[in-house]
């Protein structure tokens, strides 16, 4: 009896498994170590999809952080990241400011923070990939002449030894005065200050793309398109790369050098191999298309030359992919791909 009651477990498991194994589609590759890697589906640093930077950099250098109490700096942010194509974060306060606390001149919580330069609130969550930046924009209200001790707090989280620094503000009326001046001290010496402004709420996207423009900073063609190449034996196909941070991230790498990549045939429609160390992952349902290039686990590169429909990341496209044209590319078997920059 035992022995049956058993038989009719394994059996009930067995149907289970392979019910959920078929409703899973397609299979992804097989070597599947998983790291856990940050997705940038966390708010860290990314909502305005990133990509230019200052007139000489590249857009996936530029982050756009602003504090917003009240929502007036909030929009010329926003502006600002979408001009530039740059990355988005908002600081956010752990003790959210309350409407009394934001009442001035109440001798409420702002009044007492903005009287004691030394107060640092705390900020709930960071930027998880700061060493990414080379630009940063900080925004904010202005409170009672200066910036919120918030800032002050976000200045003196990370190393911005030698970076380019600027801020820009929303008040009432105030000018900007001292308040990007007394910032100056928070960080090292090394960081490069521009000129800051201060705007008024409800200022418009074309007066934040002049303030851009006469401080130099504006979004390059390389922004627009990150090109690369493939290289399979004696053939060599260019790859457009997709906006994405992930995608960003597997540029700058690029730019170290060419990626030589050993990879291997997988469910008759893709190429896969081992990139060799992590990058950010930017999962999401992706139904392929040939010709795609895919991050796989954040470290493993495919190359696709016919469907499949997984959770990864899309990195890019190669230029004119047909499912024809990638398979005699790729050729068949083993395959050493190599990617560069164009
Ligand atoms: C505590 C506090 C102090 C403020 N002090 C000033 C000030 O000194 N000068 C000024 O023009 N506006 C002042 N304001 C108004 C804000 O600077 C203005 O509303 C700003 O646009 C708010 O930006 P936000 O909505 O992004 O928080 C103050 C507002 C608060 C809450």
């Amino acid at each position: 009896m035992r022995m049956r009651v058993g038989l009719l477990l394994l059996f009930i498991l067995t149907v289970i498994i392979a019910g959920c194994a078929s409703s899973n589609g397609t299979p992804a590759p097989d070597n599947t170590t998983s790291e856990t890697v940050t997705d940038t589906t966390e708010p860290s640093a990314s909502t305005a999809e990133p990509s230019t930077g200052t007139g000489k950099d590249t857009g996936s250098h530029i982050l756009v952080v602003y504090f917003s109490a009240t929502g007036h700096t909030a929009p010329i942010a926003e502006y600002a990241a979408d001009i530039l194509g740059a990355d988005l974060y908002e600081i956010k306060a752990k003790v959210p400011y309350t409407e009394a606390d934001l009442a001035y001149y109440t001798d409420g919580r702002c009044d007492k923070e903005q009287a004691d330069p030394s107060v640092r609130p705390e900020i709930d969550g960071k930027v998880e990939n700061m060493e990414q930046y080379d630009v940063i924009l900080i925004g904010h209200p202005i409170w009672h002449g200066q910036a919120p001790r918030i800032i002050s707090t976000f200045l003196e989280s990370y190393d911005f030894a030698n970076k380019t620094l600027v801020t820009f503000c929303t008040s009432a009326s105030s000018g900007l005065g001292s308040s990007a001046s007394n910032l100056y001290g928070l960080v090292p010496s090394s960081a490069k200050w521009l000129e800051s402004r201060r705007f008024a709420i409800g200022s418009s996207k074309e007066e934040v793309a002049e303030w851009l423009s006469e401080i130099g900073l504006e979004k390059t063609a390389e922004a627009e398109e990150m090109k690369i190449q493939i290289t399979v034996g004696s053939r060599t196909m260019s790859a457009t790369l997709t906006d994405n941070a992930s995608a960003k991230a597997f540029y700058e790498l690029l730019k170290k050098g060419p990626v030589t990549i050993e990879m291997h045939d997988y469910g008759n429609f893709e190429k896969v191999g081992p990139l060799g160390t992590d990058i950010i992952r930017s999962d999401e349902s992706i139904t392929t298309t040939p010709g795609d290039i895919i991050l796989y686990q954040g470290n493993q590169v495919t190359v696709y030359y016919d469907v499949n429909t997984w959770d990864f990341t899309l990195l890019g496209h190669i230029d004119g992919a047909t499912g024809e044209n990638m398979r005699e590319f790729l050729g068949d078997g083993d395959a050493t791909v190599t990617i560069s920059i164009k």
